[in-house]
């Protein structure tokens, strides 16, 4: 029987599900019935750390391992119920335009005599999947990131996990906010998409929702609070997306600088949020920001079970070699779209359809 290597890497930020999807793709190429029938012996080669794992797959001077491991179905076995990635990951960019290593993986994949590539991330990732593709590279992606902002799926791995996360928390601050009669802001992260903001506050039952994709008012958010006030509530919960930012303001930067895709650390809304709040209302206000917790803890079974179904679809893409494309979730259907549907531009909440611009909140009628 023909024999091909297929070699899998988580890169970006981790989440939940992603051991998931690993498993599934481990569990779906090694399966012999179905290798009866495709009369082709696949094996499947973990690559740990992302991109690096190509860049230096025999380790580097931090972590002098290899990186490169043979995976068995055994091994795999019981991995769908751990969060975070078996493989771990990076950020590293082999196109970072201040140094350009892809000709180092493109010679690495060769020499590692990977037929095949599954690359599970978000828009970087895959924005370098598509690039290998464009290389020629027989490359196939997964999406997969809590911020829900990658095009071509209406799901990306580990966002549902995030929202219970966030479910959670706020659950358990309610009752110290009802106690004390305080304000609670709560940042969650996203980037510049206001998913896990908007769905992590309509699934706790947020009263205030400030997502990127609007700027808010200030001065309409101190009305909303004395309304609340007014109509008898003790104490009031306030979703901010990370990316979220004041009219005639610009986002919160964390740090300065850029990551190797570009990129700069948001963060720090929620206190300047709440700082400003307690000034205006009068009213005790506390901030808390939800940082990496929403990309922590075990997966929830939404995203194991997603984990599955795109682990089964990419190596469905594989044997159908239909290379260049993104395994996705469309209208309640596993299908696929090309990678470059998928990095071309980000999926952001639609203002029009899906936000209330006068409670800044979920909608309240989903009538047009
Ligand atoms: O893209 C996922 C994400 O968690 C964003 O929501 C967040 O802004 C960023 O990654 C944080 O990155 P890091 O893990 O590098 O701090």
């Amino acid at each position: 029987m023909e024999k091909k290597r297929i070699g899998v890497l988580t890169g970006g930020g981790d989440c939940a599900g992603l051991n998931s999807a690993i498993k599934w793709i481990v569990k779906t190429a090694l399966d012999d019935r179905l290798q009866k029938t495709r009369k082709i012996l696949y094996e499947v080669v973990g690559i740990r750390d992302g991109w690096k794992g190509l860049v230096f797959p025999e380790g580097d001077e931090w972590d002098p391992a290899p990186r490169t491991v043979t995976l068995t179905e055994e091994m795999v076995r019981t991995w769908d119920r751990y969060g975070g990635t078996m493989l771990g990951t990076s950020r590293t960019n082999p196109y970072d335009l201040k140094n350009n290593r892809s000709q180092t993986v493109l010679e690495n994949i060769d020499r590692f005599r990977l037929d095949f590539l599954v690359a599970i991330g978000g828009e970087d990732t895959l924005g370098v999947a598509q690039k290998l593709s464009l290389e020629g590279m027989n490359v196939v992606g997964i999406p997969k990131t809590i911020d829900k902002d990658l095009s071509g799926t209406d799901y990306t791995l580990g966002f549902e996990t995030a929202v219970n996360v966030i479910t959670e928390e706020v659950d358990r601050l309610r009752t110290t906010a009802g106690s004390h009669r305080r304000i609670f802001v709560v940042e969650t992260m996203g980037r510049h998409a206001g998913w896990l903001a908007l769905e992590g506050g309509e699934s706790s039952g947020a009263y205030i929702i400030l997502i990127p994709e609007y700027n808010f008012d200030i001065e309409r958010v101190n009305e909303l609070l004395t309304e609340g006030r007014k109509k008898g509530a003790r104490y009031e919960i306030i979703v901010v997306a990370e990316g979220a930012k004041p009219s005639g303001y610009s986002e919160i930067v964390k740090e300065e600088g850029v990551d190797s895709f570009g990129h700069q650390v948001l963060g720090g809304i929620g206190e300047f949020l709440a700082k400003w709040i307690a000034q205006l209302a009068k009213i005790e206000t506390r901030s808390i920001t939800l940082s990496h917790l929403q990309r922590g803890g075990v997966p929830c079974a939404y995203d194991r079970r997603m984990g599955r179904y795109f682990g089964i679809a990419a190596i469905d893409l594989i044997v159908r070699e239909e290379f260049g494309k993104m395994v996705s979730y469309r209208n309640g259907q596993i299908t696929a779209v090309p990678l470059k549907e998928a990095v071309g531009k980000l999926n952001l909440v639609d203002v029009q359809t899906q936000y209330d611009t006068d409670r800044y909140n979920g909608r309240r009628t989903f009538l047009r």
